[in-house]
């Protein structure tokens, strides 16, 4: 029997890696970002703690003299400026809003609260700047006046220091990245072996085993052992409650019949009016039949059961079929058949002797009941090229348009109107081959008879 293949939606494997690599896709995204902007404002208060160092010591060059304002900047004013990349300086000098010196085109700007620093970023002369603004009062003989300086440096160092760092930032994003990569890989695997181990161990099993499973899991599996353990049991329950009721079935129904059908028979010995032993014998044949029907379905459902948990053990399906054949001598005997055993001495093989037996049976009953009397039934065993065991009689064989049709459940071919029979005898010669591998195979033997083969495979 095919177990149903489930319907599969998506693959836990790659839903965990798609989380995790996602997640440290973000996470080196975000590390990067934030390398970046942090370096970006470590940059910004170094270059402005200089310009604001620097707008100082120009602010305290400035005095006024004999009444006028002077400023001799210091040397050192400009000389901490200076950058590796040679960044340009701008000054502008005010007196109280007048352009004193420097650029003209660097305009002052207020801080808000007045005589406070203030600092902005700008262009001047089309170079990215930064810039200081401060002022301070100088106050000289009943006078005094504001000098208000702002201060601009172009960003060419700082901007390539934050393109070194970006670079080592994007560095690090990528090394985290791809660790974390690996690191999902490992333990998508670990989590992904759990399962599979699982797996394997549920297939790995006969198809008898029906024990629960022993070994331990991780305690998310749990819930899913424990209700496949729960599961296996009941069915084991089940399954030995089916064969224990099939058993039980055929012996309640078996035995009163056969007593009925001894009345019967005995009855039929002292009836003498003609049709009261028609009566009688008609009656006879009912419980043939039924009873024959009843066992015949009670084989079907042990042989449905035994063949879905075949148990194979060694036989020699030479004396299998010896042993049957002196069994049914009687009833064939009552035919005025004879049966022969032809073939090999000796086939060993390994299957479950009861289903081979009862597919035989019912081969052989087929030919006592559809042979001529005074004819042979030659029932042939052979172990080569694979077993097989052919039951031939010289009987009118198979209508060869019901051929096809005659093992199916029921079917009764149209040549078995006067004898009695439910249909499943070949129903069963066929599952027990396909049980055992094998198949059943009827065909007509060309100096006339049927032919029926039962083809095992080991
Ligand atoms: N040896 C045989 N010779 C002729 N016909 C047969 C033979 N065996 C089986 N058949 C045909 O195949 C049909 C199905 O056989 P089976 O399944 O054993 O049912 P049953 O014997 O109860 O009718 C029979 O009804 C009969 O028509
Ligand atoms: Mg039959």
């Amino acid at each position: 029997m095919m177990a149903a293949s489930p319907t599969v939606s998506g693959s836990l494997r790659d839903r965990l890696m798609i989380t995790l690599i996602g997640g440290a896709a973000v996470l080196a995204l975000l590390l990067f970002f934030a390398v970046r902007s942090y370096a970006v404002q470590v940059a910004q208060q170094g270059q402005d703690s200089i310009l604001a160092a620097s707008v100082t010591a120009m602010l305290d060059a400035a005095a006024i003299r004999d009444g006028e304002v002077e400023i001799d900047i210091p040397y050192a004013a400009f000389s901490m400026l200076s950058t590796p990349s040679d960044d340009r300086v701008f000054y502008a000098i005010y007196q109280d809003g007048a352009f004193l010196s420097g650029y003209n085109d660097l305009a002052y700007e207020a801080g808000k609260p007045l005589g406070v620093r203030s600092f902005q970023s700008g262009d001047v002369r089309g170079a990215a700047v930064r810039q200081v603004n401060a002022s301070r009062t100088l106050i000289g003989a009943n006078r005094r006046t504001e000098i208000q300086i702002a201060l601009a440096q172009t960003q060419d160092a700082q901007s390539q220091t934050l393109d070194r760092i970006a670079r080592n930032a994007a560095f690090l994003g990528v090394g985290f990245f791809a660790l974390t990569g690996l690191l999902s890989l490992w333990a998508s695997s670990v989590t992904m072996g759990q399962l599979n181990r699982l797996t394997t161990s549920v297939t790995r099993r006969g198809p008898q085993d029906l024990s629960p499973f022993q070994k331990p899991v991780p305690q998310e599996m749990a819930p899913l052992v424990q209700s496949l353990n729960s599961l296996m049991g009941r069915l084991d329950q089940s399954l030995s409650q089916s064969e224990d009721f099939i058993a039980e079935a055929a012996h309640r129904v078996r035995t009163p019949l056969a007593t009925v059908r001894s009345y019967a028979e005995a009855t039929l010995q002292r009836v003498k009016r003609e049709e009261n032993r028609e009566a009688m014998r008609s009656m006879v044949r009912a419980i043939d039949e039924s009873s024959r029907a009843a066992g015949q379905l009670l084989d079907h459902a042990m042989i449905t059961f035994r063949a879905d948990h075949l148990e194979r053990e060694t036989l020699d399906l030479r004396a299998l079929v010896e042993d049957l054949v002196l069994r049914l001598t009687p009833i064939a005997d009552m035919r005025d058949l004879s049966l022969a055993v032809a073939g090999d001495a000796d086939v060993p093989f390994a299957g479950d002797a009861i289903l081979i037996q009862n597919a035989v049976r019912n081969m052989i009953d087929n030919a006592i009941k559809y042979a001529p009397p005074d004819s042979t039934v030659t029932i042939t065993v052979n172990a080569a090229p694979k077993p097989v065991i052919v039951v031939e009689d010289e009987g009118p064989g198979f209508n060869t348009d019901e051929i096809a049709t005659l093992a199916g459940r029921f079917q009764r071919g149209s040549n078995a109107a006067d004898s009695i029979g439910s249909g499943l005898g070949l129903t069963i010669a066929q599952d027990v081959a396909t049980a055992h591998g094998g198949h059943l195979h009827l065909s007509n033997r060309p100096e006339g008879g049927a032919c029926v083969s039962l083809q095992l495979s080991s």
